[in-house]
């Protein structure tokens, strides 16, 4: 396979600068594994897991290889705290975090060798986390699935590559080697995806889920949420509808997360594409079809090496 050393693939000790995002009910241990021993960094989503899942799966990703295996961290959930203890005593080798500032967990994670690499939807966060120790960051452009910010991944990128002097890694509407080759040119050194690991062979998410993006169109994504300021990315169905509108009408945000709870759970686990949360990004419409993680992992390395050796 195609060699691209960058300061990421030394940091973390992986062969290829591809990382499989941390994503709620999607990423768990088989999918981390698999990404992991195709040689980029496969990624746990502990979103609102208890300590002791977490801990679980640590232990089971474990079993099935010995490269390194991150987790990522939503700060705003009730386990933080707990789960933020049990990365430190696994010494979990790589550590993101979403939604908020993990300055006070940094000293604990630092002293167990964990690299703590924060997610950043601008450069002032950027550069906040850089300044708290961060040993990179991942700077995801609005093309994301899942919860997103403002700016695109083409604005945001080369303005965080500017702002910091820790490496950058790109997230946010890359679905092949073409839009990794272009984040290597935005100045990123590994590329973080999300919805094309939704649908490899090693995902457990359930099949009605994987056919939605599979058939998922360009234009096909929708974003709820952005009345009360917690935008989420996700695919159009009977669920988007209902909330929009009633975002549109005013309606408050406690009424509206009533349509939400559960319902990532119920589009991951039970296959209700119509009434759950079927979180992927605008990259969707180029995810064709259902691939082993070593599959996607090699074409994007092949692809992006052949588009960065043309120039
Ligand atoms: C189903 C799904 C769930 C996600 N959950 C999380 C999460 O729990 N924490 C997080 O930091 N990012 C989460 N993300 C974002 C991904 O980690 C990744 O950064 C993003 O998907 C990259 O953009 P892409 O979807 O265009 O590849 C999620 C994305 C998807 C598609």
């Amino acid at each position: 396979m195609s060699q691209l050393k960058t300061r990421i693939t030394e940091l973390l000790q992986i062969e290829n600068p591809i990382i499989q995002g941390g994503m709620a009910w999607v990423a768990e241990h088989n999918l981390a594994a698999a990404v992991s021993a195709a040689g980029g960094l496969g990624i746990i989503g502990a979103a609102n897991a208890p300590a002791s899942w977490v801990r679980d799966e640590i232990k089971k990703a474990r079993e099935l290889t010995d490269k390194p295996i991150g987790v990522n961290v939503m700060l705003l959930s009730p386990y933080a705290d707990e789960v933020a203890q049990v990365l430190a005593e696994e010494k979990v080798p790589v550590i993101t975090t979403g939604a908020g500032n993990p300055g006070k967990y940094m000293e604990m994670w630092k002293a167990a060798g964990s690299k703590v690499i924060p997610v950043v939807a601008s450069v002032a966060l950027a550069r906040m986390m850089e300044r708290g120790g961060a040993d990179a960051v991942i700077a995801e452009g609005t093309e994301s699935g899942g919860h997103i910010g403002a700016s695109t991944t083409m604005t945001l990128v080369p303005q965080v590559v500017d702002a910091v002097k820790v490496p950058v890694i790109a997230a946010g509407g890359i679905g092949d080697g073409r839009g990794m080759a272009a984040a290597f040119m935005l100045g990123a050194e590994a590329v973080q995806l999300g919805t094309r690991f939704v649908v490899a062979t090693e995902s457990i998410c359930h099949p009605n889920y994987k056919e939605r993006i599979i058939k998922a169109k360009d234009i096909d994504s929708a974003v709820t949420g952005r009345s009360h300021g917690h935008p989420i990315r996700q695919l159009r169905n009977q669920m988007t509808k209902e909330y929009i509108q009633k975002e549109q009408e005013g309606v408050p945000f406690e009424e509206l997360e009533l349509l939400a709870v559960g319902s990532l759970r119920n589009a991951v686990v039970d296959g209700d594409v119509k009434h759950g949360t079927v979180m992927a990004g605008q990259i969707a419409g180029l995810v064709k079809k259902e691939q082993p993680c070593k599959e996607i992992v090699e074409e994007l390395m092949e692809e992006a090496t052949a588009l960065m050796q043309k120039n």
